[in-house]
């Protein structure tokens, strides 16, 4: 049975193991075939509703639906909707929905994707909300570990940065949690440690886990490290944030340790955190990642809006 069918897509932890291992099973069968696909979702619109900055999350999904033959509608500044003549976001949405036959929105606030499901009939993908919920980055960062080691179970993890404000890390802590690495490090500066809520979450998982002031320590064990930029516009004192910035930092030296086989992963937008000379290394599994995501919102589309897989 298709598990995505005309759900919404609000927080990970919505879905099961089997479910996300069903859908990177659609992936595959899509990246396999995809000339097969290039007109399922003919005479379907996407509208998209972005409150805040986007590049891959907007565009894949853009791309996405138009690479299975669909069409999107939507706004990327809100300022030229009517929002800016004062309109509410919850009638803005209502006629999008009126429009659409899926929705995917990204706002600053956390709880703004759950809101949108509650009033809107068609399906909610959420693209970000606030500092916690970023669903669709977590599964094309699982798919992206399924595709290159075959998976999660018996890895060991680093997660690298701003784990207090960072949705993509928060997300795919959760994520981790549905299955069986090895061990998961928790890379940051001690004021940037995940929220409770996450941390409860590993402890109940059984999974091994501990706290890391510096990557230097732990390196050479990691199969994977997962980097994140600082969120500065969520700091909510700013000079919380210049204490902190530039805390942390990969160079090409540090890796002169780690595995030929380790991988460094990103949701992207980098900054500061990660040396240049990085990206044309083996290293470098972030750009790779990035087109996984392309597939795996294809593939994602085509589940949540029709029967094609069972
Ligand atoms: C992330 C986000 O918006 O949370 N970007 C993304 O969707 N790939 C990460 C970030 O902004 O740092």
């Amino acid at each position: 049975m298709n598990p995505f069918r005309g759900r919404d897509v609000i927080g990970i932890t919505d879905f099961s193991r089997k479910d996300l291992e069903w859908l990177f099973r659609v992936t595959d069968r899509i990246v396999e075939d995809i000339g097969e696909y290039t007109d399922i979702l003919k005479n379907r619109i996407l509208g998209y509703a972005f409150f805040e900055s986007s590049t891959r999350t907007r565009l894949s999904f853009e791309a996405a639906m138009k690479r299975l033959g669909g069409q999107t509608v939507g706004f990327a500044q809100p300022m030229v909707t009517s929002l800016r003549k004062g309109e509410k976001m919850i009638d803005t949405l209502r006629m999008l929905d009126l429009y659409c036959d899926v929705i995917v929105i990204r706002h600053p606030l956390e709880g703004a994707a759950r809101l949108a499901a509650e009033v809107c009939e068609c399906p909610i993908i959420n693209g970000g909300d606030g500092k916690f919920q970023h669903p669709t980055q977590t599964m094309l960062d699982l798919y992206t570990i399924y595709r290159e080691f075959g998976g999660v179970d018996g890895l060991i993890v680093g997660v690298l940065g701003d784990l207090k404000y960072a949705r993509a890390t928060n997300s795919f802590l959760m994520g981790l949690c549905m299955f069986r690495p090895k061990k998961i490090y928790l890379i940051s500066p001690p004021i940037l440690r995940p929220r409770e809520m996450v941390i409860d979450l590993l402890k109940a998982s059984g999974i091994d886990y501990e706290f890391v002031d510096d990557m230097q320590d732990v390196i050479p064990e990691l199969d994977i490290l997962y980097v994140v930029r600082i969120q500065k516009e969520r700091f909510p004192d700013p000079s919380e944030y210049e204490r902190i910035k530039g805390s942390y930092y990969v160079s090409l030296d540090y890796l002169e340790r780690a595995k030929d086989t380790m991988r460094i992963m990103h949701p992207l937008p980098k900054l500061e955190e990660i040396d240049p000379s990085i990206d044309k290394t083996d290293y470098a599994l972030y750009y790779k990642q990035a087109k996984w995501g392309l597939y795996i919102r294809m593939a994602l589309l085509v589940s949540i809006l029709t029967d094609m897989f069972e």
